[in-house]
């Protein structure tokens, strides 16, 4: 068996260090907020090498709480990616905002920036919601671009993202402290993944981060007194201290990502394999630290086929995203239909996710490609 993503390998070889930290916060007794979360969240901040870093319960919440942050309200416009994770569209409409969403490219999948920018035109769009799809960085210099000459706000979904990095004006930055502010998930099969649900706003901006401190908070500052309507949602201590933890090892377990994608590469061209990968670029920094290592193929057949005979072979598999968000019915009421987004409809129905993580091994990814090679 060969899963799509597998923690308990991971977990095998941290186990000391994690019971031991889970001990610590537990004989503590501090479980909501105090020092397991506020070193963690120093720990991100000088990782990320931005200002302030705000632990939240979830990447979900996180993107609510930063577009709250931002002052998006009632009717406004945000343009975003229908070829992304719900919550990138959700947290939109949970703001009481309005989703304007622009096709992908083809090359990267991340959202197409022309297209950004006619939209933020035509709608008057107060925010932008770019998503570092699948850990590969979306083009820093175009958004600066976009930031600079319309003034609008950008949040970074950097959710699948974390340590993946991007430059403008020649300074190389990571993905999530580009924008006015940033999200992450810490979800368990993210790159650094708690062992439940887990997430962080990211920003430079001190009144950003203040309001987004008190939002997780119920909106205050000092307990039991509000200034703002707020959100219970606050890293737990407990993720947070595990956390602290597995930071450590984040950019080991990058490294390896990024040889898993060098490797399933080399082979793909060995066996001329009619299929389109993400190639392993050397740009000087970390563009892509393949969180998902995703894979497009002719047609939908095709790929249908081969998810069922590497599930028949026990190799795991994923399809992200089987439907684009504009056709999703809870989004029926802002008018798309089919056809409007070429790009994403065609990936939604062509891409295929394959195993990877950091313990995957290099007989497995043969085995995997082995089994792709077999059935087409
Ligand atoms: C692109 C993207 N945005 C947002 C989220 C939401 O994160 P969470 O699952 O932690 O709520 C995810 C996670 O699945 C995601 O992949």
């Amino acid at each position: 068996m060969i899963p799509l993503f597998d923690l308990t390998r991971q977990y095998n070889k941290l186990r000391e260090e994690v019971l031991r930290t889970v001990d610590s916060v537990l004989s503590d007794g501090r479980v909501i907020l105090g020092p397991a979360v506020e070193n963690f969240e120093k720990e991100l901040a000088e990782y990320l090498d931005v200002k302030h870093a705000i632990g939240v319960a979830n990447g979900s919440d996180a993107l609510v709480i930063a577009l709250h942050a931002l002052g998006i309200e009632k009717g406004d416009k945000v343009v975003t990616t229908p070829y992304t994770f719900f919550a990138t569209a959700s947290c939109i409409v949970r703001n009481g905002g309005v989703p304007v969403f622009v096709d992908v490219d083809p090359e990267t999948y991340n959202i197409d920036l022309e297209q950004v920018e006619h939209a933020i035109r035509k709608e008057n769009a107060k925010a932008v919601i770019p998503v570092h799809l699948f850990g590969r960085t979306v083009d820093f210099e175009k958004l600066h671009f976009l930031k600079v000459k319309y003034g609008v706000k950008i949040l970074e979904d950097a959710a699948q993202s974390i340590g993946s990095e991007g430059k403008t004006d020649n300074i190389i930055k990571k993905s999530g402290t580009f924008g006015n502010i940033g999200i992450f998930s810490f979800f368990p099969t993210k790159n650094l993944g708690a062992y439940g649900d887990a997430g962080a706003i990211v920003t430079n901006d001190d009144t950003l981060a203040e309001r987004a401190k008190m939002l997780r908070q119920h909106g205050s500052k000092k307990k039991y007194f509000h200034e703002m309507v707020g959100y219970n949602s606050r890293l737990d201590s407990l993720h947070a201290a595990i956390l602290s933890v597995k930071l450590k090892y984040l950019d080991e377990w990058t490294e390896r990502r990024i040889n898993i994608a060098k490797e399933y590469q080399r082979l793909f061209e060995e066996k001329r394999l009619p299929l389109k990968y993400p190639k392993v670029e050397e740009k000087g920094y970390r563009s892509h630290v393949y969180h998902q290592y995703v894979v497009e193929f002719e047609d939908e057949q095709t790929r249908d086929r081969v998810k069922e005979y590497l599930t028949k072979n026990d190799i795991g598999t994923a399809l992200y995203y089987p439907l684009p968000l504009h056709l999703q019915k809870c989004f029926a009421e802002y008018g798309y239909k089919e056809g409007d987004f070429p790009v994403s409809e065609r990936l939604s129905k062509t891409t295929l996710a394959l195993p990877i993580f950091p313990e995957l091994t290099d007989e497995e990814i043969a085995t995997i490609v082995e089994k792709i090679s077999e059935v087409i």
